[in-house]
């Protein structure tokens, strides 16, 4: 059975990349995984591939092993793995409690990194993974700076991945968007500290997000920006020592 697998499929990129399989990907089963049951159901009744529905927590490491067993139950070939699922938190580190700081390293860390690795055996030649990282990893953040090392983390085992899985003809690739106009900003909100970054200018469209990365993905592109911002950060953090950046991000997280 070829199957395709999105996390974070209930809101915002996660949701978007869904309804871009559908349309553009020929799959026998699409598998959505979040906590928010309800939306995943409207989800699948909406698409026209067959989905099946994953209502999990990904901090929980039974969530992964929930997903090895399905895979391993059906013989599944992975044809796209999309990591979606993330959150941010705006506030420095000493603004975010123990439950923040754990949850987002879980989430944007592990729960990508294990479930990439309970689907490495069922990938083959032509398959693709991407993993949504963020531009905020490519320098560190104040004010944002646990979301922005965990994008980091994903970032840099997304490159290695990519040279690990290329003898297999896979086709691995970090997304690094800009701001995006879903319900990240509501939960990166909601913390002691939401002013930490004030104004989240030229955010884009999921949709054209994850059209995009899915384009850049089939050509084969280790690291994905989507746009002049994200582009110029990357070269920045390229070029530049960390505190020209840092320095930079400093002025615009408090205008
Ligand atoms: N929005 C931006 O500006 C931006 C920019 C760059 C990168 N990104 C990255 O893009 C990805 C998607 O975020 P988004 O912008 O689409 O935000 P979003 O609308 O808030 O979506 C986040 C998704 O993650 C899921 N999720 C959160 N906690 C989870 C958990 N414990 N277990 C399972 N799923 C969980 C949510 O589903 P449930 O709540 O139903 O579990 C939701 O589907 C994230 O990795 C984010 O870091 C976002």
């Amino acid at each position: 059975m070829r199957i395709g697998i999105v996390t974070g499929a209930s809101s915002g990129l996660g949701r978007a990349y869904a309804r871009q399989i559908d349309k553009t990907m020929k799959l026998d089963e699409l598998w959505l995984v979040a906590r928010r049951e309800d939306r995943l159901n409207r989800l699948a009744e909406e698409l026209n591939v067959r989905c099946r529905i994953f209502p999990l927590d990904l901090t929980r490491r039974e969530s992964t092993e929930e997903l090895r067993g399905a895979l391993e139950e059906e013989q599944a070939r992975v044809e796209i793995l999309i990591c979606a699922a993330g959150f941010g938190k705006f506030g420095r580190a000493e603004d975010l409690t123990a439950a923040e700081t754990d949850d987002m390293i879980s989430l944007n860390c592990r729960a990508a990194v294990e479930l990439t690795r309970v689907c490495l055996p069922y990938l083959d030649r032509g398959s693709r993974v991407l993993e949504v990282c963020s531009c905020a990893g490519f320098q560190p953040l104040p004010g944002m700076n646990l979301y922005a090392a965990t994008k980091a983390f994903l970032l840099r085992y997304t490159r290695a991945l990519r040279w690990e899985l290329a003898g297999r003809g896979i086709l691995v690739s970090a997304v690094c968007p800009y701001w995006i106009k879903t319900e990240f900003m509501e939960v990166a909100r909601n913390t002691s500290h939401p002013e930490a970054v004030r104004h989240t200018p030229f955010a884009v469209r999921p949709e054209s997000v994850a059209a995009w990365s899915m384009s850049m993905n089939r050509l084969g592109l280790a690291v994905i920006t989507g746009g002049p911002i994200p582009l110029a950060m990357r070269l920045g953090s390229k070029l530049l020592p960390s505190c020209v950046p840092m320095a930079v991000w400093e002025g615009m997280r408090r205008m």
